[in-house]
């Protein structure tokens, strides 16, 4: 196993760090903790992290094209106002983030999870039951015009999703099935079709207790893929084959994000609610913000058109 070198971008005790996404107007990267319901703002220039509370679980965090950033919260959208970040302060009162609409899911049993964007700047969220074990959850893809259709249903845990370089191809991943699946995407209309896996993570090379959550496509069409409990990513080719391992000191990887000048970081998230005292004690890391450098450029990330 290579370990990789990385910097500890924001060292903090997030419960659920996740949702990396770099805003290459702005040159910050936003992301979230879920479970504190916080979006945070970091950019590197400065070194700087704030960050606004939203008094709900927040699965993810994109920039709007017309300004400002949407939210998933709970399981419906919402959108927060840039200047929340103004004051950095980790005890700051919660912000108001204004409902934009709700999505067709159970509540009380599901919430949103990550969500991205395509270079359309349609919006696709994921839903996940909050057991993480009954088949509650789905992908939607929200339109410009808030137009919500449910393209995947029937899923556990959506998680990460990016699409090719070419846009031909969407990733999607359902963490419990260990499989990254692939689609024909269609970049004018936003369809996806003909599922097929791209390949399922063996237990015995992961760990045990390990799945794929978060991903990623950069520059040469290759996906990084987050462990949660695989202490670090795997980077896949487009035709699934493994081509790196990245060790971290962080059991619970969560996510990962281009950032940066020409995209040339990759900013990974990482989870510490859920350990015991001695596997805190092992894993000072845990929930901070980490950066590495992937040897190769990313693609854009998207701002919502809705
Ligand atoms: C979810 C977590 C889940 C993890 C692993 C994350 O995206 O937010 O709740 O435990 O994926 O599946
Ligand atoms: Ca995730």
């Amino acid at each position: 196993m290579t370990s990789w070198a990385f910097e500890v971008a924001v060292e903090c005790h997030s419960l659920l760090g996740e949702g990396p996404c770099w805003d290459g107007r702005a040159g910050v990267l936003y992301w979230v903790d879920i479970v504190a319901g916080r979006v945070h703002r970091y950019e590197p220039d400065s070194g700087r992290d704030s960050s606004a509370q939203v008094g709900a679980p927040v699965g993810f965090v994109v920039p709007r094209a017309s300004g400002g950033l949407v939210v998933g919260l709970g399981t419906g959208l919402a959108v927060l106002d840039g200047d929340a970040f103004d004051i950095s302060s980790h005890a700051r009162p919660a912000v108001a983030a204004q409902a934009l609409m709700a999505l067709e899911t159970p509540a009380g049993t599901t919430r949103t999870n990550d969500g991205c964007c395509d270079a359309a700047g349609r919006l696709w969220v994921g839903t996940m039951a909050l057991d993480e074990r009954s088949p509650l959850g789905g992908l939607f893809r929200v339109d410009a015009d808030l137009a919500a259709e449910c393209v995947i249903t029937g899923t556990t845990i959506s998680n990460g999703h990016d699409w090719s370089p070419s846009r031909d191809r969407f990733y999607f991943v359902d963490s419990p099935t260990r499989r990254i699946n692939v689609f024909d995407h269609d970049p004018a209309t936003g369809t996806i079709e003909n599922r097929r896996a791209l390949a399922t993570l063996d237990p015995g090379e992961i760990g045990a207790d390990a799945v794929p959550d978060g991903l990623r496509v950069d520059a040469d069409g290759c996906l990084w893929v987050a462990l949660h409990g695989g202490w670090g990513l795997r980077r896949y080719s487009p035709d699934g084959e493994l081509l790196a391992r990245v060790e971290l000191p962080v059991a619970r990887v969560t996510c990962c994000c281009f950032g940066g000048e020409g995209l040339r970081d990759l900013y990974v998230t990482t989870r510490r609610d859920g350990l015991s005292d001695p596997e805190l004690e092992a894993q000072p890391l845990a929930g901070s913000l980490l950066r590495l450098d992937p040897g190769v450029a990313g693609l854009p990330s998207h701002p919502f058109a809705g």
